[in-house]
């Protein structure tokens, strides 16, 4: 009889939990990882907002992490007190240990006592835009709000979520205080750099880690490589094989949105490994493709072959081959070809070096 009634009460107990958990969609999860791919193009009409949003997006990430921790770490709801009092009613265990307190203690609203930051030193450019990651601890501290501050907004500005933007050459700081105790705060010093400027050597626009292009620098799609990529297309296909293109112009913005993605997903030294900063992808000199898969194995496709041994023809070099990768800053990218000219092409092709050999420069981010 005994068993009957706790089954019973377990039943009424329970119900409430199967309601609930039948009436909620699961989430999937996979809808909440980014979904850039390898070099993947945003959508460039929206780009912008986009990379507004990646900003917002890492913002609002802190905060959930930081809320469900709170959640966890949080007093039990009086749903679940009322639940546990009930469990502990039913239980046998409880009758045993009249000692076990029926309502767990609640805790206190707690104030912000230390801010960190995720660096102490931002360097940018002129225009350029960089957040630090901002983490307010405890914590389950109750008011995490944040106050930004520059110490100079003539040389760097700072929005009210910590978005820092280069204004002019120069050196000051940014701050962020706690609107809950105003005494904590952390601070970053801010190093501005002039505004890029394109570099030409031999002729050759020349875009890598060292030299980057201005932000503003934007041809579009419509350059001088655009008739000889859909000729190489179509002497391919004249040759049996089938080329597409992934990815061609990339504004300074594109670039900004999809690096940022892979900043956030992988860490920025394994993003700076195969994806570049912005104003510094060859993508947005309009001179730059992406084909078929974007897959390390299209260099051993019959595809990937065919154009290794003849987009030179055509004006194109491979830009990051396999074997150079401390020389060009990036990993193998087979699908990855550059426009220079049929007659600059073909000497680098003929010489077996990646261009940074061929031109004799490095490829090392300054900063
Ligand atoms: N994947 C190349 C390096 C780029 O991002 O331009
Ligand atoms: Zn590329």
């Amino acid at each position: 009889m005994r068993n009957t009634k706790r089954l019973l009460l377990t039943l009424f107990l329970l119900l409430p939990v199967l309601f609930v958990g039948c009436s909620q969609p699961t989430e999937d999860l996979s809808n909440t990882e980014p979904s850039l791919t390898l070099e993947t193009l945003p959508p460039s009409s929206s780009a912008e907002s986009m990379d507004e949003d990646v900003s917002d997006e890492s913002v609002q990430a802190t905060i959930v992490t930081e809320a469900k921790t709170e959640a966890a770490t949080a007093p039990a709801s009086e749903e679940t007190d009322a639940t546990s009092e009930r469990e502990q009613e039913a239980s046998p265990e409880s009758e045993a240990s009249p000692e076990v307190p029926l309502q767990p203690s609640v805790e206190e609203a707690v104030g912000v006592v230390d801010i960190r930051l995720s660096t102490d030193s931002v360097f940018l450019r002129v225009g350029q835009k960089k957040m630090p990651i901002v983490t307010m601890l405890p914590q389950h501290a109750a008011d995490k709000g944040e106050r930004w501050i520059s110490s100079d907004p003539d040389i760097a500005t700072v929005d009210s979520i910590g978005n820092i933007r280069g204004v002019a050459e120069g050196t000051c700081t940014v701050s962020v205080t706690s609107t809950d105790n105003p005494a904590v705060f952390a601070s970053v010093s801010v190093t501005v750099l002039p505004e890029a400027e394109c570099t030409y050597i031999d002729g050759i626009l020349v875009v890598n880690k060292t030299y980057p292009l201005p932000s503003t620098y934007a041809p579009g799609w419509e350059t001088e490589a655009s008739a000889p990529f859909w000729e190489m297309v179509a002497a391919a296909k004249e040759a049996g094989f089938e080329l597409w293109m992934s990815s061609g112009y990339r504004s300074y913005a594109d670039q900004e949105y999809i690096y940022n993605g892979y900043v956030q997903r992988d860490g920025q030294e394994a993003a700076d490994t195969y994806s570049a900063r912005p104003g510094h992808s060859e993508h947005q000199t309009g001179l730059a493709f992406d084909l078929n898969g974007l897959s390390w194995d299209f260099g051993d496709t019959p595809e990937g072959i065919w154009v290794a041994e003849n987009c030179h023809k055509y004006g194109f070099i491979l830009r990051y081959p396999k074997g150079k990768e401390e020389i060009t800053g990036y990993t193998y990218e087979p699908w990855h070809i550059r426009y220079l000219g049929v007659e600059k092409a073909t000497e680098v092709y003929e010489s077996g070096l990646c261009l940074e050999e061929f031109l004799n420069i490095t490829s090392v981010y300054a900063y």
